[in-house]
Order: C-alpha cells, then structure tokens, then sequence
C-alpha cells in the first residue's frame, strides 16, 4: 500500500532510507556497547560515534566546529538559543530573531523574554524574507544573539544568511544562529557562516527521534539537559550511536546537491492555471517546497480528500496541525486571515517524478471541482 502512495509531505517528515536503516540496526545489533564504557565494546562503540562526527564536519566543510548529539532539531535549537543565552547573560541581554521562525526557535525567544531577555522580532517581507539591513537596524551593543532560519518549513523562502554573517561579524560578542532544519541538502549553503547550525535526522531520511547541533568549538552553553555530563557536558544522557551513525550517513547521502529546480517549476506553472489558487511561495524560494492559498475552497477538506485518494499533502506545518488561528507565517506575508487558513504545502524530495507532480495536480484540479 505505501508504494502507490504519492507523498509529497516531505517538509514533515522524510521517508528513510534503506542504507541509512540498515546501518541503524548493524549497530544497534553487533556494536551495542555504551561510548562511554571503557572496556572493549564501548571502545568500540566510541570509533562508530567519533567517526560519525566526523563524518557530518565534513560533509558540512566546517573546521573547528563541534557536533552536538540531540533528539531532534527542536532539542538542538533549545540547546544552542537557550544554552548560549543563559551561559552568555551577563554579556547582553539582547537577542533578535524573526516572526516567521519555527516554534521550536519562537518558543525559546519567549522563554528568554520571560526571564528578562529584551527580543526584537524582524517582520520579512511580503516574500518571507528579512534583510541584512534589517539585521543591521536591530543590532545594539547589547546583542548577543541573532538567529535567523535558512530556509522556512512553510513557504520554503530563503534568508540571505551569508550577508547577515557579515553584519553579525561587525560586532564581536554577537554570535549567529540559524535554524537549518529544512536547508539542509536543499540549497547551497556556506555553513561556515553559521556559528551554530542544526540539523534532524527524519527531515533527511534519516530516523525519527535524532538530531544534532553543530557549533564552533570556541562557544559555550548552559546545558538543557544535565546528569551524566555525554556530548561534553551539554546533553546528558546515553548517546545513541546508532543513531548518530544513521544521521551521518543521511548526511553525507546528501551530497553534492541534486537539482529539482525543473520539476518544481513545471509544479508550480500547472498550479498557477488553476483557479482559485494564490501562491505564497516566492520564485525565489526553495524548489523542495510550494504553498498556495486557496482562494473559494477549505484546505483542510482539499487535503482530506487528496488523501483518500493515497495523496498526501499538508495544510498547515504539521508541528502546529493543531493550531487554530491558521498559518502565522502567511499572515506575515501580509495575506489575509482567510488566506491564512486555507493553506497547502506540496514539498518534494530527491525522488519525486514528474508523473507523480502530474497526478497530483490533476487530482487537485478533480478534488476542487468535486467540492461545493
Ligand atoms: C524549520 C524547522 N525547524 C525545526 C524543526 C523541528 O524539527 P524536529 O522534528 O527534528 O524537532 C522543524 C520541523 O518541522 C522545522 O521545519
């Protein structure tokens, strides 16, 4: 049955490799030995996990930076906004983030703010984009952080993260974060212009429940989670070597870039004769994903009804699926709250065909005329 699918919710979640399953269970099954074992399995359990660090810092060409084991993006945007704040307060208690961030990056800026952290939150454009400029504007000598996503989960938009790096580098206790959960493997990107980065593993096809933060060797955290003192002190608990093998593997299996860019462009010019349709995703976005607005009919009933046809697409970022106020990033476009509601998301993988782009359209077109 899942073979006959057309998945095209790939900004939730990935399906996972083959190899990157099989590498999982070989480890788990013939080198299950705790890293921090001193005796012969933990040793060599210790080798798969070094050179699965290794692995990702070079399939990222970055030099002297650490890789942070975690449970997911979210716990590595916990760690590097909330960590680096508390260790770094009596710095500055600025930080700057933008309006259209993932709540695992908004929620932490609300924390901070809770605890007396004074926030400034960038509006993007219409295209969902903030400018160096912006950055600039809202920097102060007060600033300790900036964190700006690369790419957005909803509308795929792409923030100009080389040019903010240059303005954050003009003020040396600023350090630069960015949320690159859904950049990564998708757009061309000098991570070295990221001070801390992260990455999930299920959004790579890789596994659910894995992640990581990546950050120069040189910046300390308060850590999120404390006991056994794994991951340098940051993030205690026993690492699963598996899991970090499978995440490296997912990784590297990303490179170099495939291009899209074609197959995305037919999607979005079929999409655009349909009636009833407003896109909210800009030319400029990322190929892997397309969002539009329906204009006369309900999203949640278009997609409700893709599915039982075995298509599947997302209406609102599944993390807030249960959000009742529709989508916060395409009211910060400057769209309408009906707009807002009625929103789909069509993401795209390395594997999806034409073909399936075709059926999904033609579905789309049959769905809205079925509709009343
Ligand atoms: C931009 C962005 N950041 C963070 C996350 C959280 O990722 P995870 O599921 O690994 O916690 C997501 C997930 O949708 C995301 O799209």
């Amino acid at each position: 049955m899942v073979d006959k699918i057309i998945y095209l919710d790939n900004a939730a979640t990935t399906r996972p490799s083959k190899d990157v399953v099989a590498l999982y269970n070989d480890i788990e099954l013939n080198h299950f030995g705790n890293s921090s074992s001193i005796h012969g399995l933990g040793v060599d359990s210790l080798k798969y996990l070094t050179a699965a660090r290794e692995t990702i810092l070079n399939s990222f060409k970055v030099k002297n930076y650490k890789v942070y084991f975690t449970g997911s993006s979210t716990e590595a945007n916990n760690l590097a906004i909330k960590g680096f704040c508390y260790k770094h307060a009596n710095r500055g208690k600025h930080i700057i983030t933008t309006n259209i961030e993932h709540p695992s990056v908004l929620e932490c800026f609300r924390a901070l703010e809770n605890d007396g952290f004074k926030v400034t939150y960038l509006k993007v454009n219409a295209e969902g984009i903030v400018t160096a400029e912006d950055v600039k504007n809202a920097m102060t000598n007060e600033t300790i952080l900036v964190s700006v996503m690369a790419v957005n989960n909803e509308i795929g938009s792409i923030n100009p993260i080389k040019e903010i790096k240059e303005v954050v580098l003009k003020f040396p206790k600023t350090v630069l974060h960015v949320d690159t959960t859904q950049a990564v493997g998708k757009i061309n990107l000098d991570y070295n212009n990221c001070d801390m980065f992260v990455v999930s593993s299920h959004k790579i096809h890789g596994l659910k429940g894995s992640g990581a933060l990546i950050a120069k060797s040189s910046i300390s955290f308060d850590p999120v989670i404390s006991g056994g003192g794994q991951e340098d002190g940051m993030r205690s608990g026993t690492v699963s070597v598996a899991n970090a093998c499978a995440l490296a593997k997912a990784v590297k299996n990303l490179f170099p870039l495939k291009n899209i860019e074609e197959l995305s462009e037919n999607l979005r010019e079929n999409l655009n004769k349909i009636d009833g349709i407003e896109m909210n995703s800009n030319a400029n976005c990322t190929p892997y994903i397309i969002n539009f607005s329906l204009t006369k009919k309900k999203a949640s009933v278009v997609v409700e009804a893709l599915s039982n046809k075995g298509i599947y697409v997302s209406s609102v970022s599944a993390c807030n699926s249960k959000g009742e106020s529709g989508s916060y990033v395409v009211k910060a476009l400057g769209k309408s709250d009906e707009l807002a509601h009625n929103t789909i998301r069509v993401s795209l993988d390395n594997e999806t065909t034409l073909d399936e782009l075709e059926k999904f359209t033609l579905a789309l077109k049959d769905v809205l005329e079925a509709i009343k």
